[in-house]
């Protein structure tokens, strides 16, 4: 089947986690891209995109609605053919016409629709998401790109991500705040693993990778160098448990990840490293330069030290700090060829690498995929 994503704010990162899941993946646009997959992608189980959609084959829009369950129809229309920022007054009149065309054709035959209005053209991911679009049969957005139509699966669900991420018990704000999104996205990139697969983060912190692995039906195993990390983690994860209804399948351990000798299985690593002090705002050279000593130390030392306990093709997905120099570029903490004399392959090996930022953020994540040599 052939499936639309509306991509993320950094559309190279929503494509990097499609590429790693799902086949045939084309950017289509700044926002779009067009990917098959045999069974239904899972939206909730995506950091990267907004919004994803299954393509109409062979059925009209107005059909489509004609065959959905009796009842009244939520109907939302996007027209994602143009640039997000690009679109006149004309595209905004087109759908909405085309909407109201629907509407009518609908009703002729009996059926009663609530056409959500057009201020652009297409429905917000936020007000796809609080109209439950896509999660209900008859609550539809139906999503055009170009000549072709797709039906929506879902809206990011923003609410779930923000409990996810303010409701759990145990949280300190000096190891950072890992977003759940990103976790998601640490793990996806690990690519498409069996489904009784063990996932490590051995810098676990308050667990929020765990979490999420442990949300898509992974078996989880968590060590940090600090115990009350440790604790954090399963307290966390107890908690996402019990709410979820889910068993907490969770080993841990206290364990310094540059020499610890961990249990097996080990399927896949996923893991936010450590990433030195808070910065508001960019380093003196020498403050940078023994940070990222530092930091470059322990994760020298972690890959060598996992190396001989993993097997060829172990998938390795790490967020690793990256620094925002006085001069605007972004000090990396290792070059490629580095990690890869230390028994890696690195998949991602785009120039400037794959950087998670926000506006004005002085440490940001370089996100780095490994497979064990
Ligand atoms: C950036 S935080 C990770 C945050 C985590 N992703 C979370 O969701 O909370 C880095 C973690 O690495 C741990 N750490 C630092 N050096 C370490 C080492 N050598 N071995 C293992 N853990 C270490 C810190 O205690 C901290 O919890």
């Amino acid at each position: 089947m052939k499936y639309l994503a509306i991509l993320g704010r950094q559309p190279e990162i929503s494509l990097a986690e499609l590429k790693a899941l799902f086949d045939n993946v084309e950017q289509k646009s700044g926002e779009v891209a067009f990917f098959s997959s045999e069974e239904e992608p899972v939206l909730a189980r995506l950091g990267g995109s907004l919004k994803l959609a299954k393509q109409l084959e062979n059925i009209s829009p107005e059909d489509f609605l004609r065959a959905l369950p009796e009842g009244k129809i939520t109907l939302g229309l996007s027209d994602y053919s143009y640039s997000s920022k690009k679109y006149s007054s004309r595209d905004i009149k087109n759908i909405s016409r085309y909407g109201i065309k629907i509407k009518q054709a609908l009703k002729e035959s009996g059926r009663s629709v609530r056409l959500l209005p057009n201020s652009t053209p297409v429905i917000s991911t936020a007000a796809a998401h609080h109209n439950g679009l896509g999660l209900h049969p008859k609550k539809v957005e139906l999503i055009k790109f170009k000549d072709a139509w797709f039906v929506s699966l879902g809206a990011q669900n923003i609410t779930a991500y923000s409990e996810r991420d303010q409701a759990r018990p145990a949280r300190d704000a000096k190891v950072g705040m890992l977003p759940p999104k990103l976790a998601q996205i640490l793990i996806n990139l690990c690519g498409r693993l069996p489904k009784d697969a063990t996932i490590l983060d051995s810098f676990c912190g308050t667990g929020v990778v765990l979490q999420e692995a442990l949300l898509m039906g992974y078996n989880v195993y968590g060590t940090d160098k600090d115990e009350r990390m440790v604790r954090y983690t399963e307290k966390n994860l107890a908690w996402l448990a019990a709410k979820e209804g889910l068993e907490p399948l969770l080993r841990t351990a206290q364990g310094d990840a540059t020499s610890f000798q961990w249990a097996q299985p080990i399927s896949a690593i996923a893991s936010e490293i450590y990433l030195g002090p808070p910065m508001s705002e960019p380093p003196v050279d020498i403050k940078l330069k023994t940070v990222k000593q530092e930091c470059g130390a322990i994760l020298t030392e972690f890959l060598k030290n996992l190396s001989g306990q993993i097997q060829p093709d172990t998938p390795v997905t790490l967020a690793i700090p990256a620094w925002r120099r006085r001069d605007g570029h972004f000090e990396r903490l290792k070059t490629v060829d580095e990690i890869e004399k230390l028994g890696y392959n690195v998949l991602n090996k785009s120039e400037g690498g794959l950087l998670y930022v926000r506006d004005n953020q002085v440490v940001a994540r370089e996100i780095i995929v490994l497979r064990k040599k």
